[in-house]
C-alpha cells in the first residue's frame, strides 16, 4: 500500500515534470523564448507558448530531485485539457522502449502548479515544479514528451527533451 502510494506520487513527479514540457510552443526559432533544452513539438501557438523552459540537469541520477521551470503564456481559456506524457528509452541503438505512456486530466496539473483550478484565464504564468526521478528507470538515454489536447482533440501544447538516466 505504502509503495505503490510512492510509485504512483513518483509517477506523477516525472510526469508533471515533463508535463511542463508539455507546454506549448516557440516554433520561431529565431524568436528568443529561451527555452533550453526543450524542443516545440505544436502544430500551433494559438492556444499558449512555453517561454524559459528549463531543467536543472538534463543528467540524473534515479532518485535525484529535479526541478522544472517555465514561463506559460496562455492564450485562449483553458476549460479542460489532457496531458500525454510518454517518456521512451533509447535501448542498445535498434529499439525504443516505452516507461511511460499515460494520459492525466491537464486541469488537475494547474491545481498543482499553479494553484488555479479551470477554467484558466489567459495570461502570464511561471510554473515550478520539482519531483524526483523514480528508480524504475534503466539508466540510459530517454526522450521525454508531453501533448496536451482539448475536447476536439486538437492539439494546443506540444514540448519535449532528451535526458540522459545514469
Ligand atoms: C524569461 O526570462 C527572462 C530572464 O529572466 C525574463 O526577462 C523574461 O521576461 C522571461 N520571459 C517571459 C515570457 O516571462
Ligand atoms: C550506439 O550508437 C552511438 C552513436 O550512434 C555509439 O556511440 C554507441 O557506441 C552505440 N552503442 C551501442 C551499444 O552500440
Ligand atoms: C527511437 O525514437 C526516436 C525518437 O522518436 C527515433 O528518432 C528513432 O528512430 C527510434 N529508434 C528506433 C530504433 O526505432
Ligand atoms: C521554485 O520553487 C522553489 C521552492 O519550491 C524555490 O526554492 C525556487 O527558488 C523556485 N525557482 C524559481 C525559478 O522560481
Amino acid at each position: 500500500m505504502g509503495r505503490l502510494v510512492e510509485y504512483i506520487l513518483l509517477l506523477l513527479s516525472v510526469v508533471l515534470v515533463v508535463s511542463t514540457l508539455t507546454g506549448s510552443t516557440n516554433n520561431y526559432y529565431n524568436e528568443p523564448t529561451g527555452n533550453e533544452g526543450f524542443t516545440d513539438c505544436s502544430l500551433t501557438k494559438k492556444f499558449a507558448q512555453f517561454f524559459n523552459v528549463s531543467l536543472t540537469s538534463y543528467t540524473l541520477k534515479r532518485g535525484d530531485s529535479i526541478h522544472w521551470n517555465a514561463d506559460l503564456q496562455i492564450k485562449r481559456t483553458i476549460k479542460w485539457g489532457i496531458l500525454h506524457f510518454t517518456m521512451t528509452h533509447k535501448f542498445k541503438n535498434y529499439t525504443n522502449i516505452t516507461f511511460l505512456d499515460d494520459k492525466f486530466n491537464l486541469c488537475d496539473f494547474f491545481v498543482d502548479l499553479i494553484n488555479k483550478h479551470c477554467p484558466i484565464q489567459p495570461g502570464m504564468y511561471h510554473l515550478n515544479y520539482s519531483a524526483q526521478i523514480p528508480n524504475l528507470l534503466w539508466p540510459g538515454r530517454y526522450y521525454a514528451k508531453g501533448t496536451v489536447y482539448n475536447k476536439k482533440g486538437e492539439e494546443m501544447m506540444c514540448q519535449m527533451t532528451e535526458l540522459t538516466i545514469k
